[in-house]
């Protein structure tokens, strides 16, 4: 299948931070880890693959901005083209050798996101979409699953731990879905939960305190396979928020309502009072050599 000459270049970055993080990913326990914040950790696979991302985006465009997870900002002459970049999303499943992890690479052009593509180097899974033109699950066309029933539903989410989000929140939404729908996943990788959605995988997805690597890509491949998204106030703030409910329009509405709700109970249950302040421990690093 023919891509257009910016998903080309796209696509080449990724293959080559897919094989670089390939080959880390057989040297795992060897990997210099280090700890971002409580259970949030870096490896030496993440800046690697970010550096080969940059340099391959700006060989092709030199003038595009570049707004990556590891190296942060970096301005462009070009004030309406930035790239937004997560060269290793799903670390933790990466560093316990579990294949799902994806590159994530999206183009924004004057503030909205207008091609995007997510690639699982463990399972060569490639999902690209270009503002128009459709998303695509190597090379075939994908569309949201057309499921209407909460009940024959798979949701994924994500899941809030101590010292990142908000527990007693979580509580409530796990279990108003665990409650309606068929089935909940915790996948450990946002960009390939909405990737899973665009290809109609997962009838549903949602997901709160996440930045714009984590959401950039999955945002045009569900609308450009027939989806709808929006923060979890039903709103347009998915990045600035960093909140995302996705699904066809039924799902996404009703999992937007059941959310609101888990969020109603939460606000009146004694536990937030307990859990108000998470214990700030840091975690040793599992397996690899702990960065000092
Ligand atoms: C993480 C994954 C995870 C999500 C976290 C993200 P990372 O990205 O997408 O599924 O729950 O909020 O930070 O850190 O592995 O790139
Ligand atoms: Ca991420
Ligand atoms: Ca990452």
């Amino acid at each position: 299948m023919a891509h257009s000459a910016i998903l080309n270049v796209m696509i080449k970055a990724a293959y080559r931070a897919g094989r670089s993080l390939k080959r880390d990913l057989g040297e795992v326990e060897h990997l210099q880890v280090s700890l971002k914040g409580p259970r949030n950790f870096v490896t030496a696979a993440d800046r690697r693959a970010e550096e080969i991302v940059y340099e391959e985006l700006a060989k092709a465009r030199p003038d595009y901005g570049f707004l990556g997870e590891e190296g942060g900002a970096r301005a462009g002459t070009d004030r309406s083209h930035r790239w937004i970049v997560d060269p290793l999303d799903g670390t933790t499943n990466f560093l316990h050798g579990i294949p799902h992890f994806a590159v994530s690479i999206a183009l924004e052009r004057d503030g909205a996101i207008v091609a995007g593509l997510t690639y699982n180097p463990a399972n060569d899974d490639l999902f690209v979409a270009e503002r128009g033109k459709g998303a695509f699950l190597n090379d075939r066309r994908i569309r949201v699953a057309a499921r209407q029933r909460l009940a024959e539903a798979v949701v994924a989410c994500g899941l809030p731990h101590y010292g990142r989000g908000d527990l007693v929140l979580g509580r409530h939404e796990i279990a108003a879905a665990q409650t309606h729908f068929a089935g909940l996943r915790r996948f450990g990788a946002a960009s390939l939960d909405l990737a899973w959605v665009a290809a109609g995988r997962f009838d549903a997805y949602w997901e709160r305190d996440l930045s714009p690597w984590d959401l950039a890509a999955g945002i045009i491949l569900v609308r450009e396979a027939g989806g709808f998204i929006s923060d979890l106030d039903g709103g347009d703030a998915i990045l600035t928020k960093g909140q995302i409910v996705a699904g066809n329009e039924t799902m996404q509405r009703e999992l937007i309502r059941l959310m609101q709700e888990a969020s109603k109970q939460a606000a009146n249950d004694p536990q937030r009072e307990i859990n108000q302040s998470p214990a700030k421990v840091a975690a040793p690093a599992p397996g690899g050599r702990r960065a000092t």
